[in-house]
């Protein structure tokens, strides 16, 4: 299903935005003109990861440090051993979509 979260003037470059969409916490960045979505639950012991320090397109959880690739939610340091979901983001237009 195709959701439109954001207008593209809301998120300026190295900016993130946090949402809900059914409950689910998301998060959505824009690095280097593109935009992506992560689960905004982090894999090791659900902490938020949207307030964590990003560093080109690695987020860190705030809470123990795991760090996650904003591209493909794919974990790339410890405490976390698993991924996070990400979500194809496709702008139309003037709006950010997301398939979830
Ligand atoms: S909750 Fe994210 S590293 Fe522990």
């Amino acid at each position: 299903m195709r959701v439109t979260i954001a207008k593209r003037d809301e998120v300026a470059e190295g900016q993130r935005m946090m949402f809900a969409i059914d409950g689910k916490k998301l998060a959505l960045f824009k690095v280097q003109g593109e935009y992506y979505c992560i689960a905004d639950t982090c894999s090791h012991d659900d902490g938020p990861l949207a307030d964590g320090k990003r560093d080109g397109y690695t987020i860190a959880c705030p809470r123990h440090g795991a760090k996650f690739d904003l591209r493909d939610g794919r974990v790339l340091s410890f405490p976390a051993v698993r991924g996070i979901d990400a979500y194809p983001v496709e702008v139309v237009g003037d709006e950010i979509t997301i398939d979830i």
